[in-house]
């Protein structure tokens, strides 16, 4: 297939990059300097030069608690940037994908989320992301939208963090009262991949298996890291951030490629990073 990719530069981006040429596909990736989704000229000049058989979105604006403040610029590039694409996918005839957030879901479930789940956001960064999946769902008709969540990889991220800040201190304290799973890019890559080469559109939830708190996430990373740090366990009250986040940010994956354990992931991603104690 030819496809063209949107934020290349990102966590999910770069992998994506790397592996669909890996898959046999002939690949345009755009970085957000070469191509910015919330210009809609640009993104019709580059659907008209590369004419892609699918368009995969994953350019987002990602600074949870930024999308606070900064309401209008998330909403151009998380609502407005796969509109634009949406509506310039259907008219050159170009399937698209576009990746999504467990954040469209307000985390009041005893379970994992399910893609039938009804979202109710209770962040700016999650309604502007829901906003998007809803542009997308309407205005183009052969669409896949792809939730997930942690993710970590080639950038900003919270394993990156958690082995730069052990190095400051003694002593760490981490979220015990809000679940995740954690998502290694490259296996998302991997789910996004599968999923586009078997053509079945629709809504899919995307992440690895499993789940945790942040604290047993943070205590994972630094065993299999062989760092020794105190980690605290504390609720969400005693760190508070200009964006509520879900209690429960677990994506059931039913009807969804499955992935393997986070943990095992975890550990792949600190090897090549150069961080497992075992090498
Ligand atoms: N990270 C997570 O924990 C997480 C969890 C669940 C879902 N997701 C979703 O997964 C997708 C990929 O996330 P990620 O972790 O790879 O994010 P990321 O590392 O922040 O990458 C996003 C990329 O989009 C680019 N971008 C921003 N505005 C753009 C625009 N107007 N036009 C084109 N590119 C633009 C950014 O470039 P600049 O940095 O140069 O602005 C960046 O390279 C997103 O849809 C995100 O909502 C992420």
């Amino acid at each position: 297939m030819k496809i063209l990719v949107t934020g290349s530069q990102g966590q999910l981006g770069r992998e994506l990059a790397e592996m669909l040429p890996e898959r046999g596909h002939k690949v345009a990736a755009f970085s957000h300097q070469e191509l910015d989704i919330a210009d809609p000229e640009a993104v019709e000049k580059a659907l008209d030069v590369h004419a892609p058989d699918i368009v995969v979105n994953a350019a987002a604006y990602t600074n949870v608690d930024g999308c606070e403040t900064e309401t209008e610029l998330a909403y151009r590039v998380n609502a407005l940037g796969p509109r634009n694409l949406a509506q310039l996918c259907e008219c050159q005839g170009s399937e698209l994908l576009h990746v999504s957030t467990n954040y469209v879901f307000d985390g009041s479930s005893e379970r994992p989320y399910e893609p039938f789940d009804l979202p109710n956001p209770i962040s700016a960064y999650g309604r502007t992301k829901l906003a998007g999946e809803e542009y997308v769902m309407r205005l183009c008709r052969r669409w896949y939208v792809v939730r997930s969540a942690g993710v970590y990889g080639e950038g900003h991220n919270f394993v990156r963090t958690m082995l730069r800040v052990a190095k400051e201190r003694d002593t760490l304290k981490v979220k015990e009262d809000e679940y995740i799973t954690p998502t290694y890019a490259r296996d998302l890559a991997g789910g996004i991949a599968d999923i586009i080469e078997n053509g079945l559109y629709g809504l899919y939830h995307v992440t690895n298996s499993g789940s945790c708190s942040w604290y047993e996430f943070a205590r994972d990373i630094f065993t299999l890291a062989g760092v020794e740090v105190e980690v605290l366990p504390i609720p969400t009250s005693e760190y508070p951030l200009p964006a509520a986040r879900p209690a429960n940010g677990v994506l059931s994956n039913i009807g969804s490629p499955t992935l393997r354990h986070w943990r095992e992931a975890l550990e792949d991603y600190l090897r090549r990073e150069g961080a497992l104690e075992r090498g």
